[in-house]
C-alpha cells in the first residue's frame, strides 16, 4: 500500500467521491484473491452472473443500517427471517411446527443447535451429568468449537474406510445416557460424502437423543440435486428422527457472507437456542443469537437473492454444478485422479497415487488456481485435493483440466521445489520462519503440522496468527 489510512481521512465533500479513498481501497482489494474469477474452490460460492451480484448489494447496503438487535423497532428483521425460513422449511421437507433463526454463519448455527441441545438436556437431566455431543470424525469443527466453549464432552467416532461416512455402529456404541446431541453432515466438508442420516435419524428416535443434520454445504443444494433427477438419500426432515438442521444461505443460497438459517423441528426447541435477560435495568435483552447487535443487511441481500432465483433459478444453478463437477471429475481422472470417496455432493475429494500433491497444489498456485491439500489418515484416506464445485466453475472447468495436465507434467517449479526439500529434510524453522512472513501457503502447512505434535501446532497456530495481526 502506498500510504497509511490516517493520511487519508476524508476532509470536506464527499467522502465517497475521494479519489483517494477510492485508490486505497482498490489498492487494499488487490491483496486479495479474486471472488469472482471462478479459480477458488473454496470460501467462496459464486455464480459467474452479475444480476445476482447485484441484487444483493442493493437489499445489503438499503438495510445495512438497521439492527436486528430490537426486532420491534426494526420489524424487516422478522419479515425477511420469517420469509427464509419459509423458503427452507420447505426445501427440507419440515412441518408447520419447524421453526427457524437466522445466523450470521454455518459455524453461529452450529454453535445455536449446540446450545439448544445442552440447555434442553439440562432441563431433563439437572446440572450433574456432563452433556455429550457425538459426531464423526469428519463433522466441520465448529461443532467441538461448541462443544469447548459450552462445556460438553465430545465423543467422536470414526468414519468408514469404505464409503468415507460416519461409521453408523460405531456411533450407535457412542450414544449413552449422557447425549444431549449427535451430529452428522449433509455433505461433510471434506469428502463431500452424505452421512446415514436415516439410519442414525431412526434409531435416535426410539431414544428421544436429539440429531443436529448440518446441511450448511447441502441444504440449498441437495434438494435440487434431488429435483435434477440425482440420487440423494434422505437427509431432512422427512427422516423423522431429525431434531435440527442448519443451512447456509451464504453457501449455494448465493448470498453475501452473514446468512445461515438453523431449523428446529419443534418451538420447544427453538425456545433452548433463545436468550433472555428481564433482571437487567435497561430494556429487555432478547436475543435469538449469539450476536446481540447485528446488521440487517446480509438478512435483505439472502431474502432478496432468494426472490430473485427463486426455486427455477436455483435448479438451473445447479445444473451448472453437476455439470462442472462431473467434467472436473472426468478431466481429472483421464488424468489419474480417483474420487477418494463416493461423488455424491457438489464436493469432490481426489486423490493420485503417481503425483506429488503438494507439488501439484503448489503448481496449479502459481498457475492462480486455489483449492486445498487434505490430510491423510493412515488406513483411512490418501492425501487428497478438496474443490468445492460452484456454478462458475462450469465456465472455467476445460481450463482447470488443461493446467492440470500441465502442472502435473512439468517439474516443480524452484520456489515448490525448495519447499518441499525443506519440508522433507525436516527443516521445519526454517519453514516456520516463511510462515510468519506469509511465504508459505496453507498447502505445505498441512504437511509441516503433521511433524508436529497437535499441542504445540495449535499454540503456534496461535502465535503466528498473533504475528500477522500484529
Ligand atoms: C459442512 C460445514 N458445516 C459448517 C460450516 C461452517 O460454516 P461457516 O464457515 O459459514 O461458519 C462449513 C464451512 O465450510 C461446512 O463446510
Amino acid at each position: 500500500m502506498a500510504r497509511g489510512c490516517e493520511e487519508h481521512a476524508p476532509t470536506k465533500g464527499s467522502a465517497l467521491s475521494s479519489p483517494d479513498l477510492e485508490g486505497l481501497l482498490n489498492e487494499v482489494a488487490k491483496l486479495d484473491q479474486d471472488p469472482y474469477s471462478g479459480r477458488l474452490f473454496t470460501y467462496v460460492y459464486e455464480t459467474g452472473d452479475k444480476r445476482i451480484r447485484e441484487v444483493a448489494n442493493r437489499a445489503l447496503l438499503k438495510f445495512y443500517d438497521r439492527n436486528a438487535l430490537d426486532f420491534t423497532v426494526f420489524k424487516s428483521a422478522v419479515y425477511f427471517e420469517r420469509e427464509l425460513v419459509k423458503f427452507a422449511r420447505e426445501l427440507l421437507h419440515g412441518d408447520e411446527d419447524v421453526l427457524g433463526t437466522y445466523s450470521y454463519g454455518g459455524t453461529e448455527s452450529i454453535m445455536l443447535a449446540v446450545k439448544a441441545a445442552r440447555d434442553y438436556f439440562r432441563k431433563v437431566r439437572g446440572m450433574q451429568v456432563v452433556p455429550e455431543l457425538v459426531i464423526p470424525s469428519s463433522a466441520h469443527p465448529s461443532f467441538e468449537k461448541a462443544a469447548e466453549y459450552m462445556g460438553l464432552r465430545v465423543r467422536k467416532v470414526p468414519i468408514s474406510a469404505v464409503d468415507k461416512k460416519a461409521d453408523t455402529e460405531k456411533l450407535k456404541e457412542a450414544v449413552g445416557d449422557s447425549t444431549a446431541l449427535v451430529a452428522a453432515s449433509a455433505p461433510n466438508f471434506p469428502y463431500g460424502t452424505i452421512d446415514p442420516i436415516k439410519d442414525i435419524a431412526d434409531f435416535l428416535k426410539d431414544k428421544h437423543t436429539l440429531f443436529h443434520v448440518d446441511a450448511c454445504v447441502g441444504g440449498y443444494i441437495l434438494p435440487f440435486f434431488e429435483m435434477s433427477g440425482e440420487r440423494v438419500d434422505a437427509f431432512d426432515f422427512r427422516a423423522e428422527g431429525v431434531t435440527s438442521m442448519s443451512l447456509d444461505a451464504h453457501k449455494y443460497g448465493y448470498a453475501p457472507k452473514g446468512s445461515s438459517l438453523l431449523l428446529f423441528r419443534n418451538p420447544e426447541l427453538k425456545k433452548e437456542c433463545t436468550y433472555v435477560n428481564v433482571s437487567w435495568p435497561s430494556y429487555t435483552f432478547v436475543n435469538t443469537t449469539l450476536l446481540s447487535s447485528r446488521s440487517v443487511g446480509p438478512m435483505a441481500a439472502a431474502w432478496a437473492v432468494q426472490s430473485y432465483l427463486g426455486k427455477a433459478g436455483y435448479l438451473r444453478l445447479a445444473g451448472q454444478v453437476l455439470s462442472a463437477r462431473n467434467r472436473i471429475r472426468d478431466g481429472l481422472g483421464g488424468l489419474g485422479f480417483k474420487p477418494t470417496a463416493p461423488v455424491e455432493s457438489s464436493i469432490l475429494s481426489l486423490c493420485n497415487e503417481e503425483a506429488d500433491l503438494l507439488v501439484f497444489v503448489l503448481a496449479m498456485k502459481m498457475k492462480g488456481w486455489h483449492f486445498e491439500l487434505q490430510r491423510r489418515i493412515e488406513g483411512l484416506v490418501p492425501y487428497n485435493i478438496h474443490m468445492t464445485i460452484t456454478p462458475v466453475h462450469d465456465a472455467v472447468a476445460q481450463s482447470f483440466v488443461e493446467d492440470s495436465q500441465e502442472s502435473l507434467k512439468s517439474p516443480a517449479p524452484r520456489q515448490v521445489a525448495e519447499t518441499v526439500r525443506k519440508l522433507s529434510e525436516g527443516r521445519l524453522e526454517e519453514l516456520l520462519d516463511l510462515v510468519k512472513r506469509g511465504e508459505v501457503d496453507s498447502a505445505s502447512i498441512v504437511k509441516m503440522l503433521e511433524a508436529i505434535p497437535e499441542e504445540t501446532a495449535r499454540e503456534l497456530a496461535k502465535e503466528i496468527v498473533n504475528g500477522m495481526f500484529k
